[in-house]
């Protein structure tokens, strides 16, 4: 059974470019993320790179993942980062309160991790510690890191191996601070924001550091009304949001097995993102009108119960073509919103919640996330050509989602790019883009999809779901018919 859905590509010259953070990732010290995700140290017998696996650092650059944020999440506001540096021996060990109540070496610290960004070609985005550090240990944090002139800072810096700074831009002050960041209120929390905004200095003048405050839980309007009105906006980079897909928090379910109500109800609450995007950019508007602040989605993707015989506390998750469906149409809402929102960090990035990476041991496997997100990074600082549509509708019982979602850009080569996700469960929907003024003759494309929903990747299987040749389309006189099989992901170039 076929539906048409008819979509028209507007061409806009004044149209916002998608930025490359949009495709942000997000590192914390949760589970295996980053100590036999990212880290296995350098006398490991997994291939690495001062301790960093070449395996995770091949899959990320294939990405072309242009953020990583870190150390957290909620262990963000436990981390003191100086003892994280200096001689190993040295360091002291950290209780990591949230995640599972393991004691970690703090071998993996501010250069270990700021070098790896390096090797990733990925700019930094560090969390810094309102909850429980100090307004003079993050303005070290941004000297140690940033100042190339003579600091007790740099100095330290240098004395622990690294000349030259490494000029972060990205800073957050403190995460989910209504939260695990110190359950504070939204009037407090500005206040203390302006304060450590206030001594965080760009040390160079260079006008580099964007500072981002830690933003609403949700659809809690409230918070970023305040901050957009206590703060002065040119102390204030960013504002975030975080936002996950989950079922019921006390009922999550499980990750594979899931029934199609269940993934209705993930996509419901995935899908919410578009409201709540819509309705915080309205409040920022209010209060800054030209634009000069971004929205930062810095968490967002699926959150369901780990699996079966796992540390309840490290949250880790398969991921099947349920989360290929959900990326898919959670980044297409954020390019279509691409003047406002400007970064967006997924969580996370190996090994916990919506992972793009697995691993075990010596084995890494790619997950259909990651399949997602390589093929939708053709929109990286791409402009977006906005889009005009009605969806058809998906219905499951009495409630209903639209079926489909569709974002496109033309990037600096002028090759336009259609991502299209088709989230109905079980049927095809016939898409007609008019291509109008575009006019597109080498029209190619490629589909991530599969024979069901639950379909993943494993260790044993590691290649079930990759990205193929997709040839279901047909352009004729300017109209691009499009035919998106159920639960599919289909990103189509043309010039
Ligand atoms: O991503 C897992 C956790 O979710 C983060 O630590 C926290 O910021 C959020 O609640």
């Amino acid at each position: 059974q076929k539906d048409k859905t008819v979509v028209s590509l507007k061409t806009d010259e004044n149209a916002p470019i998608i930025s490359k953070n949009i495709y942000g990732h997000f590192a914390e010290h949760l589970g295996r993320c980053i100590y036999g995700g990212f880290f296995v140290g350098d006398t490991s017998k997994i291939p690495n790179t001062n301790g960093v696996r070449n395996d995770v650092v091949m899959a990320l650059k294939e990405l072309k993942i242009p953020n990583l944020r870190w150390p957290g999440g909620c262990f963000a506001d436990t981390y003191h980062w100086k003892d994280g540096i200096g001689p190993q021996e040295q360091r002291p060990t950290i209780v990591n309160k949230w995640w599972g109540g393991v004691t970690e070496d703090n071998s993996f610290g501010t250069h270990d991790f700021l070098n790896m960004c390096e090797l990733l070609e990925t700019e930094p985005y560090l969390s810094g510690n309102v909850g429980s550090g100090t307004v003079q240990e993050l303005a070290d944090w941004v000297q140690y890191t940033n100042f190339s002139g003579k600091s007790p800072m740099s100095d330290l810096r240098v004395k622990n191996g690294r000349k030259e700074p490494w000029k972060v831009k990205f800073w957050g002050i403190g995460n989910e601070a209504w939260g695990c960041g110190g359950n504070m209120m939204a009037e407090y929390y500005a206040n203390e924001y302006r304060k450590y905004a206030t001594f965080m200095s760009d040390w160079e003048n260079t006008g580099g550091i964007t500072r981002i405050a830690s933003g609403a839980n949700s659809g809690d309007y409230h918070w970023t009304e305040i901050l957009m009105k206590n703060i002065p906006l040119n102390m204030l980079g960013g504002v975030g949001v975080h936002h996950y897909a989950v079922i019921d928090w006390k009922k999550k379910g499980d990750g594979r097995t899931f029934t199609e109500e269940e993934y209705f109800k993930t996509m419901q609450s995935a899908l919410k993102m578009e409201e709540l995007v819509t309705k915080h950019v309205e409040i920022m508007d209010k209060y800054d009108p030209k634009k000069k602040v971004a929205m930062i989605v810095d968490e967002w993707g699926a959150w369901y119960e780990v699996e079966p015989g796992t540390n309840p506390g490290f949250l880790y998750q398969q991921n099947t073509m349920r989360d290929a469906v959900l990326a898919g149409a959670t980044l297409n809402i954020f390019n279509n919103h691409a003047d406002r929102v400007k970064m967006a960090n997924l969580a996370q990035c190996i090994n916990v919640l919506q992972a793009v990476i697995l691993t075990d041991k010596t084995k890494m496997i790619l997950t259909p996330t990651y399949h997602v997100m390589k093929m939708y990074a053709v929109h990286q600082d791409a402009q977006l050509i906005p889009v005009n549509f009605t969806s058809p509708k998906y219905t499951v019982g009495n409630e209903n989602l639209p079926a489909i979602s569709v974002s496109a850009s033309k990037d600096k080569n002028n090759a336009v790019h259609i991502s299209t996700v088709n989230i109905d469960a079980s049927k095809s929907h016939t898409i007609e883009v008019d291509l109008a003024d575009f006019k597109l003759k080498n029209i190619t494309g490629s589909i991530l999809t599969s024979s069901k929903l639950q379909d993943h990747n494993t260790f044993e299987n590691p290649s079930k779901i990759t990205t193929k040749a997709f040839k279901g389309f047909e352009n004729k006189k300017g109209k691009l018919a499009i035919t998106i099989p159920p639960f599919s992901v289909v990103v189509l170039e043309g010039k």
